[in-house]
């Protein structure tokens, strides 16, 4: 497909998953803010709590009931399409930036991978990821809600692991990404809305609820709540390659969402509790210290003369400009990625810091590398960066 409609696709794709999943997260936080909230004092008869919002010039008044109102209301509104078209956009897009240029963003430099190689690994850890997670909250151990957490955790950071093997670190973090969403989007396709309708429909014909289906529906809505920080940050990783582009990302990332569950966990319990107050300055602590074992190496001092713009700008135009260049010349790419051009020696000097961190700092560029670039150069393109910032 041309180029230039295949960057237009991606950006209505993208926009859409970001409007959709805005939309849902923003209705999750939402709700989980009304339940905390609720002014549980005096409840009128059979509700559970009331509260008084402002918002856009409005007063707001929203009772809760505690099974439902003796009357059923004509028009009751269900939250459900928010999460259905997330997953949906988000399929949409994984297909379109990784599925389509597979070679380029998926597989990881050196792993002798077909394309459709790969989309199979990309399927299949997506539906095993449901499969195992549904599996394992329906057996003994959804009795044991502490234990089936660490497990599942634990079950995501050794996938993190193994799809490293394969796919390039965006590649490997955005599966993860994609297993949890598909988890979080099948708890409300699967459990949740099933419980609800149950509910719902047990009070329309005046009968008693199947009580397996609120216990069930409870444990999913809560894992949703605790996988929603760390999908988020995996949905922006890839703006952030010291996180994805070294050889331990899987540990980084699964340090990433550990401290965010944290950071989920004060929010979901300060309204009764101060004692989750330390998560905060914990996690802060964390990501200090995160950002300190991320960063680069200091330069190996293999080269130990001085480097010439002449020797960089040689490099440069031989692995780079294929794609980095005002006339790329790499099959797919009609204009110069994020409109970075290498194509003299000012361009490439005003990038200096930003060619760091992708060719010698992680080795994320070239992508895939495809244009074969040697240890040797990146070093000697890193001696050059630091000459260049002495
Ligand atoms: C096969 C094409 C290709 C080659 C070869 C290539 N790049 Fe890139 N580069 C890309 C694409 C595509 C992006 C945008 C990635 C994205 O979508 O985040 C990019 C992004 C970048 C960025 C911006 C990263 C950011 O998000 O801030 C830098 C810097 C960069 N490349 C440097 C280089 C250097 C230096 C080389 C050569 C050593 C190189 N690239 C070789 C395709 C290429």
């Amino acid at each position: 497909m041309d180029p230039h409609y295949t960057e237009w696709l991606n950006l209505v794709i993208r926009w859409a998953h970001m409007i959709t999943g805005v939309a849902w997260i923003g209705a999750s936080f939402y709700f989980n803010w009304l339940e905390n909230h609720l002014d549980r004092r005096t409840p009128k008869e059979g509700q559970a709590g009331d509260l008084w919002a402002i918002h856009g010039g409005g007063i707001y008044h929203l009772e809760k009931y505690k099974l439902a109102p003796p009357q059923m209301p004509e028009k009751l509104h269900w939250f459900k399409w928010e999460a259905y078209t997330t997953w949906l956009s988000g399929m949409a897009l994984l297909s379109a930036v990784y599925y389509l240029n597979a070679q380029l963003y998926l597989v990881a430099p050196g792993v002798e991978l077909s394309s459709l190689g790969a989309i199979a690994i990309s399927l299949g850890s997506v539906i095993a990821g449901w499969v195992v997670y549904t599996t394992l909250c329906d057996s003994a151990l959804g009795k044991k809600p502490a234990l089936l957490g660490l497990i599942i955790f634990v079950l995501l950071i050794i996938a993190a692991w193994a799809l490293s093997l394969v796919f390039s670190g965006r590649g490997a973090f955005i599966h993860v990404g994609a297993i949890i969403g598909t988890i979080m989007v099948g708890n409300v396709f699967f459990v949740i809305m099933p419980a609800q309708r149950n509910l719902v429909g047990a009070i329309e014909s005046g009968e008693q609820p199947d009580p397996k289906w609120p216990a069930k529906g409870l444990l999913r809505s809560r894992h949703n709540n605790y996988l929603t920080l760390p999908v988020l940050f995996i949905m922006i990783s890839n703006h952030f390659p010291s996180t994805y582009g070294t050889q331990y990302n899987w540990l980084v990332l699964a340090i990433l969402a550990l401290l965010s569950v944290l950071v989920r966990h004060y929010f979901n319990t300060r309204h009764q509790t101060q004692k989750f107050a330390w998560t905060i300055p914990a996690a802060a602590l964390g990501m200090v210290c995160l950002a300190f074992v991320t960063a680069p190496k200091a330069p190996t001092e293999t080269v130990n003369k001085q480097v010439s713009i002449e020797e960089v700008s040689a490099i440069i135009e031989q692995r780079c400009t294929v794609c980095h260049s005002a006339t790329p010349t790499y099959a797919g790419f009609a204009t110069a990625p994020k409109g970075m051009m290498f194509d003299n020696p000012e361009q490439i000097t005003s990038y200096a810091a930003l060619i760091k961190a992708q060719t010698v700092d992680t080795n994320i560029m070239p992508l895939g590398n495809l244009t074969q670039m040697s240890d040797q150069e990146r070093q000697l393109v890193g001696k050059w960066v630091e000459q260049l910032s002495k």
